[in-house]
């Protein structure tokens, strides 16, 4: 007898495509429910990628309602994300939240509360976990293939001049860019260090995008993690320059560099430069270019709810990326060095 397929619904058609025709592929679901408030952006995508049998609704409290579905992708405009996933988690679904997770700390402590007391599935979706260069890089820093890693920088460089989302919605007060767009470096580098951060500094900058209701719309962030690993996070929302999420990883024996774009990884072994060296010190290793890899989140979803799977992007992963990102605002902000919450 086949396995069980999950009911899958997906909130917010924008983003959202990605995640429509990964359930739509991934023969653990069947997918059931489209949710977007504009008629206009539901035809749109139908239009591009045309899915049978799928109710095309428009306020998500009718999912709420509907007991064939197990696992709902909320991938509504950020402000969104506590409702709708709380109040799924409460009807017995089990969320892929689309990040940030959320713009603040109580709403971040909210959703994890939730998952607490209802026992349902809580997933946060940040790429960089399935993105191949970085999770290449993450397992060679794990196996010591650069020795003790000291120093990691990650970034996040975007132009967000022309991609405010629909009603231009990212232009908000609410969303500051290192929650929003930033998180991505943040939540990779918590990732990759594999540790806690116990405290960050930041400076915030704005003249890119000097128009914008933001405080800042660049940021470099200093993080100083328990095991002593120190981390810069480099995010910028108003850059001269294509968008890239390039990182570095020095360890006591070497030294990686990525990105999210390229095909390779770049290793040095070289433990100090040799200036008489003819070889390049760094060699490349292939990787394969999926930077949107939701069909690996989802996939991974039905591993968690069917099979019992480790959900290495727990709620508490996310509202710790959440508080990161927050207390480097306060601290370019006031000035001042901030501890990182961590407990949730
Ligand atoms: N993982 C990634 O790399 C990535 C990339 C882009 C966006 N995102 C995230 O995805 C989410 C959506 O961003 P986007 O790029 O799709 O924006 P978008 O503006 O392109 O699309 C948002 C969609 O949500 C719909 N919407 C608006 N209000 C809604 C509501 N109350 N309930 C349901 N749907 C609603 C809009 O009609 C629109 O179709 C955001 O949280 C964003 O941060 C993640």
């Amino acid at each position: 007898m086949s396995e069980k397929k999950l009911g899958a619904a997906v909130i917010g058609a924008g983003e959202g495509i990605r995640h429509i025709k990964a359930y739509h592929q991934c023969p653990d679901y069947n997918l059931l429910c489209i949710c977007d408030p504009n008629q206009a952006q539901i035809d749109r995508r139908m239009k591009a990628y045309p899915v049978e049998n799928v109710r095309l609704i428009h306020d998500y409290k009718e999912i709420l309602k509907m007991d064939d579905v197990n696992v709902v992708s909320v991938a509504s405009p950020d402000y969104f994300h506590a409702e709708q996933s709380i109040a799924l988690l409460e009807a017995g679904k089990h969320v892929l939240c689309e990040k940030p997770m959320t713009l603040d700390l109580d709403e971040a402590s909210a959703i994890a509360d939730a998952v607490r007391k209802t026992g349902n599935h809580f997933m946060i979706a940040h790429p960089t976990r399935y993105t191949p260069a970085f999770i290449l890089a993450k397992k060679m820093i794990a196996r010591g293939d650069i020795g003790e890693l000291f120093m990691a920088e990650t970034e996040y460089a975007h132009n967000y001049r022309h991609v405010g989302g629909i009603d231009n919605w990212r232009k908000d007060a609410r969303r500051d860019p290192l929650l929003g767009g930033g998180c991505h470096a943040v939540d990779f580098l918590r990732w990759a260090v594999d540790d806690l951060p116990d405290e960050t500094f930041a400076y915030g900058t704005k003249k890119g995008l000097a128009d914008w209701p933001v405080d800042f719309d660049s940021y470099f962030c200093l993080y100083k993690f328990r095991n002593g690993v120190i981390g810069k996070v480099m995010c910028s929302i108003g850059l001269s320059r294509p968008y890239t999420m390039r990182s570095v990883f020095y360890g006591t024996k070497g030294t990686i560099i990525c990105d999210n774009l390229s095909p390779k990884i770049q290793l040095s072994s070289v433990p100090f430069y040799d200036s008489d060296q003819d070889a390049t010190p760094f060699i490349d290793i292939p990787v394969e270019v999926n930077n949107h890899n939701v069909e690996m989140q989802v996939k991974l979803m039905a591993d968690v709810v069917l099979r019992g799977a480790d959900n290495h992007a727990s709620v508490v992963e996310g509202a710790r990326t959440v508080a990161a990102c927050c207390a480097a605002i306060e601290s370019a902000k006031t000035g001042k060095p901030v501890k990182v919450r961590n407990n949730f």
